[in-house]
């Protein structure tokens, strides 16, 4: 069930027998030669809303922007400081408390958001341990890779040539995702480099093109679908164990 899809009365009978929402939040920011500057957040979506049917649970809109300070040095990537994202989760999180929600499941499209949002989860613990805020605030994160099928397939179909940003993973599941956004682009496979991260400008010094180590030249929409597969599968377990504990 999608809030955005749903009348007031369709949130409130939801809320008659449940308390759990699906967040999905990921990122705006270049994703190298042939990655969709969405990416992070339209898997983020796209995955939530297929776990939300199929678990019969509730999703939020995406939260799109998120924190990539470090890819501003690439044309069209859009932050929120660390400080503003905290803020704005914070105030997504107490708005749906208001209406009853207490298991709050981030579904998480981009590795640059996790220390952030796990601050945030803090932060929204502190308002009711110092202010007397709205209390029984349950949030978890999940990033969509962390299935073992999903770890599994991005080994057997890429292995070193993974990397670490604009993956063939996570390209090849934009392209099953928006087949009529497929960019063509010729590149040779990136150095082998550690990943590290500074400002934006050490960032397209050390990876030129945007690319961390990746060759996402090998995605495919159909390796795409069965990655988005795995993901999904994995984590509607995990939903559902989460929206049933005590
Ligand atoms: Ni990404």
């Amino acid at each position: 069930m999608r809030l955005q899809l749903s009348t007031w009365a369709e949130a409130e009978a939801y809320l008659a027998e449940k308390d759990g929402i699906i967040i999905p939040i990921g990122s705006t920011e270049q994703h190298g030669p042939n990655g969709l500057i969405g990416t992070d957040a339209l898997m983020a979506d796209a995955i939530a809303i297929e776990v939300a049917a199929r678990a019969d649970a509730m999703v939020a809109p995406v939260i799109s922007v998120g924190m990539a300070q470090h890819h501003m040095a690439f044309s069209g990537s859009m932050t929120l400081r660390p400080t503003t994202l905290i803020q704005v989760m914070r105030d997504n999180v107490l708005s749906l408390a208001k209406h009853g929600f207490r298991r709050f499941y981030f579904l998480n499209g981009h590795g640059g958001n996790i220390s952030t949002i796990n601050t945030a989860f803090q932060e929204i613990h502190a308002d009711a341990s110092l202010d007397g805020g709205q209390g029984g605030i349950n949030c978890v994160l999940r990033n969509w890779w962390i299935g073992p099928e999903v770890k599994k397939l991005s080994a057997e179909l890429y292995g070193d040539k993974e990397g670490y940003h604009a993956t063939p993973s996570e390209v090849s599941v934009t392209q099953y995702l928006f087949p009529n956004d497929i960019k063509s682009v010729p590149m040779e496979p990136a150095p082998k480099q550690p990943p590290r991260i500074g400002d934006a400008m050490d960032y397209r010094n050390r990876y030129p093109d945007g690319r961390m180590s990746s060759d996402p030249s090998l995605a495919t929409p159909e390796a795409g679908a069965r990655i988005f597969e795995a993901s999904v599968d994995f984590l509607v377990g995990d939903y559902l164990e989460f929206a049933a504990a005590e």
